[in-house]
């Protein structure tokens, strides 16, 4: 498939290697046009081209940017790309933290459904809730006892088949949670946020989620970051540390 990565940091670059390593055609972008994706392009034998040109084309498209910045996008970047084709959303929203406050998120509008309108497109919710270190290692054939298992939402049953099947291949198991409306059960502060869990502890903690208590436990973490991670937090310690937090009472 002819896949373009929006955004190579830390999500957008090891999806983008990931995805090159099962056979994808990958094309890479960042906010810096295709000589500032040159670096990673050629270090790990992608394409590097701008925004425009890693959507061009494309059979899925990865958008992996801070959460604000998809309003600096072009206006209509999707208006020609076929609407079977998915626009994978991997972002969160920290205000305070990194993001400045949109108040109509602080409102209750879920995240992605923000998202999706100031892409002017429906978009697909996968990614958001594992930290890079665990997205790095985390990978595991299938039918292993300790394979992460990671949420996926959307609206258009063409787009999620082919976003399940490219999360299957890079070595985790999607769990299909339903409408993108619904995915307020996966923002950051949520049951099952950068837990790690396999599948069926994923699907507990989803059905699980009340809405509007992931923003005050969010809130919580961001308040008290430095004393919970100390200076130099691990993998294991985040996990640990997520599920202690986010579990539900
Ligand atoms: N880090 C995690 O563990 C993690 C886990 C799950 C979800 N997420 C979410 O995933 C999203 C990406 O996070 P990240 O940690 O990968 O971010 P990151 O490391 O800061 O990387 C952001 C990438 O987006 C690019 N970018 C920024 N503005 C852009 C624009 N207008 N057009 C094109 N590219 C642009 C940056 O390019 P430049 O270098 O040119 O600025 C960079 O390549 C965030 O919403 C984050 O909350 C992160």
């Amino acid at each position: 498939m002819k896949i373009g990565i929006v955004g190579i940091g830390a999500i957008g670059g090891i999806i983008a290697r990931r995805l090159k390593c099962e056979g994808h055609d990958i094309s890479v972008a960042n906010s810096r046009g295709p000589r500032g994706a040159e670096l990673f392009a050629s270090a790990h034998g992608v394409r590097g081209t701008d925004v425009g040109g890693a959507i061009e084309g494309a059979d899925a498209v990865v958008v992996s940017i801070p959460f604000p910045a998809v309003q600096n996008l072009p206006k209509q970047i999707f208006a020609r790309l076929p609407a079977h084709v998915p626009v994978i959303d991997t972002g969160n929203y920290y205000p305070a933290l990194r993001d400045p406050q949109i108040p109509e998120i602080d409102a209750g509008k879920v995240e992605s459904v923000w998202v999706s309108e100031q892409l002017d497109r429906s978009v697909i919710k996968i990614f958001n809730t594992i930290i890079a270190p665990s997205l790095e290692e985390g990978a595991r054939p299938k039918g292993a006892a300790d394979r992460i298992a990671l949420s996926v939402f959307g609206d258009d049953p063409r787009q999620k088949k082919v976003a399940l099947g490219l999360v299957e291949q890079m070595g985790f198991d999607p769990l299909d949670c339903g409408r993108l409306e619904e995915s307020w059960r996966v923002q950051p502060g949520s049951p099952c946020y950068c837990c790690d869990y396999g599948l069926h502890e994923l699907r507990k903690a989803v059905a699980s989620a009340v809405r509007g208590k992931a923003a005050e436990r969010r809130d919580y973490w961001i308040a008290h970051l430095h004393e919970l991670h100390g200076a130099n937090p691990d993998r294991n310690h985040i996990v640990q540390l997520q599920r202690k937090l986010n579990a539900v009472e």
